[in-house]
């Protein structure tokens, strides 16, 4: 069942789970974790980039999206822009049925941010639409907008962190619906060179000075070392890959304000890993669905041991019932496309 994350959040905050933001990129990828959600009775996130949409055409996704939907009626599913940077797409997401977004200012001035954010709120609670933003800045893809190496972030970690009074102000002026905060995450395979640390201390300021608002947690891959091994072991080359520890995330779910957890190297991996062995142990394997299908297979199980991490699995009821019971309408621009 298509939804917003409002329902999702309301139960995930405070209640001890997370919700899991999948990236969709092709069909494979997207059968997969609906395939796990369905197999564990767990609500999802599907979110879809702007390189997404580049990569696989936005009709097609959405065709694909609105399959998922159809044959789950039971999944609370909600559709969710990752990393929009204008207004404009924000709007165009809409207009394609997404039920969530995120503008992301974050690299801007904060005033800036602050304006953009507040516009996105305006333009999508008009439609019935959830806003995700975020204060802060992650390492990984983000430090390279503003042109910052690796080293630097690491050094100077503090001052890219989410300001939990700033958030507050930030929250207030805007009104949007969650906040992805920064606390050392970063995107990607390689996120840190030594041991791997949040920094919980800030989220749990956050949830002082911004009480009952629903977290996001990006870069929340764990980079599992077993397939990292068969990523090497079949040809690849990732040395020194580190994600989150799991430990960590599960967590930040269960004793912290984070209800949206966000992965997708994890998936790229699972893909990878599996490709990359059937090309190697039968060389003269050419039709795709004898390697597109075991990749499949291993996203699949990716997901659910993600499902269970966050403690989502079971809860699809509960989340339909949130939603009833919130007698929430579906995004009006949703309605008028969809006919
Ligand atoms: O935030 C980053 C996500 O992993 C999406 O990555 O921009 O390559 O689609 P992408
Ligand atoms: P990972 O690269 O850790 O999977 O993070 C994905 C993400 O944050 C997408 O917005
Ligand atoms: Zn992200």
């Amino acid at each position: 069942m298509l939804m917003t994350t409002k329902p999702m959040f309301d139960l995930a905050y405070g209640g001890g789970f997370g919700i899991g933001a999948f990236n969709v990129n092709n069909m494979e990828i997207t059968q997969a974790i609906i395939e796990a959600c369905a197999a564990e009775k767990s609500p999802c996130i599907l979110q879809v980039s702007k390189g997404a949409r580049k990569y696989a055409n936005m009709r097609y996704l959405k065709a694909m999206i609105d399959a998922a939907v159809a044959e789950n009626p039971g999944i609370p599913i909600a559709i969710h822009l990752d990393h929009g940077d204008t207004v404009d797409l924000v709007k165009t997401c809409i207009n394609d049925g997404f039920t969530s977004v995120m503008l992301d200012g974050s690299h801007q001035p904060y005033e800036e941010n602050v304006k953009v954010s507040a516009e996105a709120v305006k333009v999508a609670h008009a439609a019935g639409v959830v806003v995700e933003a975020e204060l802060g800045m992650l390492g990984g893809i983000e430090e390279d907008v503003v042109g910052k190496n690796a080293e630097d972030y690491a050094k100077n970690l503090e001052k890219f962190l989410t300001d939990p009074k700033q958030a507050a102000d930030f929250w207030k002026r805007t009104g949007i619906d969650s906040l992805a905060v920064a606390i050392g995450t970063s995107h990607g395979a390689f996120k840190f060179k030594d041991e791997a640390k949040l920094a919980f201390n800030r989220v749990e300021e956050i949830m002082k000075t911004c009480p009952g608002l629903p977290l996001v947690m990006h870069g929340s891959s764990s980079v599992p070392q077993e397939f990292i091994n068969l990523v090497n072991k079949y040809g690849g080359n990732m040395p020194n890959a580190k994600g989150v520890p799991e430990d960590q995330i599960a967590m930040a779910v269960r004793k912290y304000g984070v209800c949206k957890v966000n992965i997708d190297t994890d998936l790229r991996l699972a893909m990878t890993a599996k490709i990359r062995e059937v090309f190697a142990t039968k060389p003269a394997e050419f039709d795709p669905r004898n390697y597109l299908g075991p990749a499949r297979s291993a996203i699949t199980e990716m997901v659910k041991r993600k499902l269970h991490m966050l403690n989502s699995a079971g809860k699809s009821e509960a989340v339909i019932k949130q939603w009833q019971k919130l007698g929430q309408p579906m995004p009006s621009y949703y309605k008028k496309t969809a006919a």
